[in-house]
């Protein structure tokens, strides 16, 4: 469209030209011919409406151009529409039986939003498999993220149910991670149903409001006592929750969360299975229902537009554009890290009661008015190097932040009072991720 243009403005100039240069005729007496030079000025005038015609037709075009993409792309229309219907509708009805709490289960958080699960519903259980062909390969090599997912899942299923008047007994499949397992369905937890009195846990009602909020967050402290309370919430004898709010320490966090990142883009296979799951157009997101989107990344609106209008980016500028934000936005503007601890990161047991505790604190920090987003690049880049069998130095710079020896971290995230609201990721139907028959499973 800009070439038209340009070319239309190149050819209505060079007449105009070459008509101005000329010097004006004259007859046979030398007098200048009057006829002539009137001819001229229609000519002129001629030309410069017709160029402005030329012009007003591209620039009409180029607009049109324009607003075509800017529709295609979703620019006006960021986070909305079908593929974030599961927001509204995440009550359900009676009339979804045992299936009504997996409406909540769905909004819960996973790794790039990769929602990698699927639930088989009876009278009286849902067994929660981990889809695992829902993976993101070398950036998650045991598949420990996908199962802090799942958990995550679990205690949006669990809250709800109870809502609902739906008794919950969880029986979490135990084993310990392998390398790269294959893609069949595993089974993640058996929950046997019963009924009880209705019980409305408040963290119930953050359950549509929670979202993983990357913009930047406000130079404000947390209360010390807000924060032992959330980390009492969720602390058990198998986990343990650490927050960071000094200075020296939420600096030398924030250096190893970005040295992490360093390390992650540096890597051609991590970076391209976290790049499968980038979503940069609305037509991609709406027949995907998965990933992590532009209008997610925490951007400001202006680089939003920009970044849907401009063509799809590639990798290396998707990598670019998270380090940068990493650096500029999420470590710089953290009043607070934390750190979820477990005995064993690679036991299935404790990434699920991980996944589990992160949904439910993070539940009851958006209740409080907070804004949290898991920054787990540390963790992950320790799982990479154990794939590769490489020596490690982020478990050990890590440690120090446990204080006490006997706990892996499995999870990094930040906590603060945001600047301005999130939008929600998209989700896949309830139909996509529900199945009545058992399927066939491979252990661990
Ligand atoms: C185990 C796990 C690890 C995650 N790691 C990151 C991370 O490093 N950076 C980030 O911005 N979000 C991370 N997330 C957040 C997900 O990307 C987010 O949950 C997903 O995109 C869905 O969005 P929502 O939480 O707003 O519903 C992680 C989530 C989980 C469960």
């Amino acid at each position: 469209m800009r070439t038209i243009a340009t070319l239309a403005a190149v050819c209505a100039a060079s007449l105009a030209v070459s008509s101005f240069g000329r010097r004006p005729q004259r007859d046979r007496w030398g007098r200048p011919r009057i006829r002539a030079a009137v001819n001229l000025a229609e000519v002129q005038e001629a030309i410069m409406s017709s160029r402005k015609a030329v012009m007003a037709g591209a620039g009409a075009m180029a607009l049109t151009a324009l607003g075509y993409r800017a529709w295609y792309r979703g620019v006006f229309t960021g986070a909305t529409g079908p593929a974030y219907a599961s927001w509204e509708d995440w009550r359900g009805s009676g009339l979804d039986g045992n299936r009504r709490p997996l409406r909540a289960a769905m909004l819960a958080a996973s790794p790039h939003n990769t929602q990698p699960w699927l639930f088989e519903v009876s009278t009286s259980a849902i067994t929660v498999y981990a889809d695992r062909s829902r993976h993101l390969g070398s950036f998650d090599p045991f598949r420990r993220e996908m199962h802090l997912g799942l958990g995550c899942a679990i205690e949006n299923l669990v809250l709800a149910a109870r809502a609902f008047g739906i008794a919950t007994d969880v029986q979490v499949a135990d084993g310990r991670f392998g390398v790269s397992p294959g893609p069949q369905p595993a089974i993640a937890a058996r929950i046997a149903l019963g009924a009880d009195p209705p019980f409305r846990d408040p963290l119930f009602d953050a359950i549509p409001r929670r979202r993983t909020h990357r913009g930047p967050y406000r130079d404000r402290p947390i209360a010390p006592e807000r924060l032992r309370g959330l980390a009492d919430l969720v602390a058990s004898p198998t986990l343990r929750v650490v927050f960071l709010a000094d200075a020296v320490a939420r600096s030398e966090m924030g250096a190893l969360i970005v040295e992490a990142t360093e390390r992650i883009i540096a890597d051609p296979d991590m970076s391209l299975d976290s790049f499968r799951w980038i979503r940069t157009g609305s037509r991609d997101v709406l027949t995907q229902r998965d990933g992590v989107t532009i209008d997610a990344a925490g951007t400001s609106r202006l680089k939003t537009v920009a970044a849907k209008m401009l063509p799809n980016p590639d990798a290396a500028t998707i990598d670019r554009i998270w380090l940068d934000a990493t650096r500029a936005t999420h470590t710089a503007t953290a009043p607070v890290f934390g750190m979820i601890l477990v005995p064993e990161r690679l036991d299935m047991a404790n990434a699920i009661a991980a996944g589990r505790a992160w949904q439910r604190l993070h539940l009851a920090a958006t209740a409080q008015g907070l804004a949290a987003q898991p920054l787990n690049q540390p963790v992950e880049v320790i799982d990479r190097n154990q794939m590769l069998g490489r020596q490690d130095e982020f478990g050990s710079a890590l440690a120090i932040f446990a204080r006490e020896s006997g706990w892996e971290p499995t999870f990094v995230f930040r906590l603060g009072y945001a600047e301005r609201e999130a939008p929600h990721s998209p989700r896949r139907l309830l139909e996509d991720v529900v199945t009545t028959a058992p399927l066939a499973t491979v252990g661990l």
